[in-house]
């Protein structure tokens, strides 16, 4: 009796030293976050949104957690989020490094129509610890939400099949490039240009053909304000970045950009521009 029950003992301590082991990663770099707990905190957000009320994603918060919009950290309780939002269209995108999302919302069907990019940040414990909103409406740069809705579902955001993926060191890197023609007269260069390649820029649409259109109306003078205080949320099986910053050189706006890129190259870009309640203006 004790012989076997000391012999089953110590089996158990072998198997668990075995397995634990195996699940000590090589370095903390390759520590991934769990999806699931990504996804849920976005679908709670979402739904959130949709109800105009905070509880749905209450659970999931951090104590002490905080809030932004449009650039200003803000008390939850007084922001968009307290708007119920019928939402026309939505995707998320998951950066398994950095533990956040970002979600791009369309409410176009509201007597007060939005377009709102969201990161979500999660601690160590998987809670929420910050909610970042762009909220673009009315008066924002070139808002049109039902023309951002069509182009939206015009356009295909597939998961790229493993193999054919960017890094993600090669997805950030073009979409700072983008980000930095406003200031550095080399960035364009540096723009890995798809064709064809669509902007959906606000409500407005660059997207024709096979043509490389995301390069119209880029700026010319690289001696402006730059887009500062990046943050970033990159999804490799997207092909995506989003970049929420200050867009300096427009009324120092609250500013969203995302980027899809395929085979290396840019295909898509969105980006919404808030200017602090007044119509944004060059
Ligand atoms: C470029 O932008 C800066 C900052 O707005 C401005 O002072 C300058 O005149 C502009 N240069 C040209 C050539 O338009």
């Amino acid at each position: 009796m004790l012989f076997s029950a000391s012999r089953i003992n110590t089996w158990a301590v072998l198997v668990a030293t075995v397995r634990l082991a195996a699940s000590v990663p090589l370095s903390p770099a390759a520590v991934e976050c769990d999806r699931a707990v990504l996804a849920e905190a976005a679908e709670a957000y979402v739904t959130s949104q949709k109800a105009g009320s905070l509880a749905p994603l209450q659970r999931f918060v951090a104590s002490g957690w905080e809030y932004e919009e449009n650039n200003k950290r803000i008390d939850a309780t007084k922001s968009v989020l307290t708007k119920a939002l019928g939402i026309d269209h939505r995707r998320t995108i998951y950066d398994l490094v950095a533990c956040a999302t970002f979600t791009e919302l369309i409410a176009a069907n509201n007597p007060e129509p939005y377009v709102i990019g969201t990161q979500i940040r999660h601690g160590a414990d998987g809670k929420v610890t910050l909610v970042d909103s762009v909220a673009s409406t009315t008066g924002s740069w070139l808002f049109n939400a039902q023309n951002t809705l069509k182009y939206a579902l015009q356009e295909k955001w597939d998961i790229i099949p493993e193999g054919k993926r960017d890094s993600r060191e090669k997805i950030k890197a073009a979409g700072d490039a983008y980000m930095s023609m406003w200031d550095d007269a080399k960035a364009s260069s540096l723009v890995p240009w798809g064709a064809p390649c669509a902007r959906l820029e606000g409500g407005a649409y660059t997207g024709r053909g096979d043509e490389d259109t995301c390069r119209q109306g880029i700026p010319t003078n690289s001696s402006q304000a730059p887009n500062t205080r990046r943050r970033y949320v990159i999804d490799e099986s997207m092909g995506s970045v989003n970049i929420l910053c200050v867009w300096e050189h427009m009324m120092n706006a609250a500013d969203s950009h995302e980027f899809r890129l395929e085979n290396g190259k840019v295909r898509y870009i969105h980006t919404m521009t808030e200017c602090g309640g007044r119509v944004c203006r060059l």
